[in-house]
């Protein structure tokens, strides 16, 4: 074998070798891009949690905050939590039952207010102007270590306020 054809074979196996670590280079970039659109599609496809806003359970704070007789707004969750002069609470969901406007509560007024079409409710949600077919809705109340949780993933329907719709500590 001449120097001339030692020399070739060489850089021809030095070649080849640049061209199998080019190619493995590639390959786990490759998988690597692979990787992450997986994790990424993964992010996406997990159940995103409602805990603390609506469509989820909101804990609304200690049973002890809530003065008898008051009205508190919770935005995010949708609801007004009343709690009556005799301590019962009731979650009043704040679409209104005729054709889902959001009511707003007016103190000067002691009534709950749809802006739409002028159908008012009373302190518990019971219709005293139409055309609101029934009372507001309600969800579920639980209360647990002195906390008032209000399930807000299913609204109950009401033709009208039942004293048996309140929840007790
Ligand atoms: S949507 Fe409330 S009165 Fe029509």
């Amino acid at each position: 074998m001449t120097m001339s054809t030692i020399n070739k074979a060489l850089s021809s196996e030095a070649e080849i070798s640049r061209r199998n670590f080019l190619k493995l280079g590639a390959g786990v970039l490759g998988g690597l891009a692979l990787l992450e659109l997986v994790g990424v599609g993964l992010m996406f496809l997990e159940p995103r949690s409602l805990e603390g806003e609506f469509g989820g359970v909101v804990n609304a704070g200690p049973v002890d905050s809530f003065p008898n007789g008051s009205i508190t707004e919770f935005p995010a969750g949708r609801f007004f939590l009343i709690r009556a002069e005799d301590g019962g609470f009731l979650a009043i969901y704040r679409r209104c039952t005729h054709l889902g406007c959001s009511v707003s509560w007016k103190p000067e007024q002691n009534q709950f207010v749809c802006p739409c079409h002028g159908s008012h409710f009373d302190f518990y949600g019971d219709v005293e102007n139409p055309p609101a077919p029934r009372a507001l809705d309600t969800f579920a109340i639980h209360i647990e270590d002195g906390m008032v949780k209000v399930d807000t993933s299913r609204p109950q329907t009401r033709e009208e306020f039942e004293s048996s719709q309140f929840v007790y500590a």
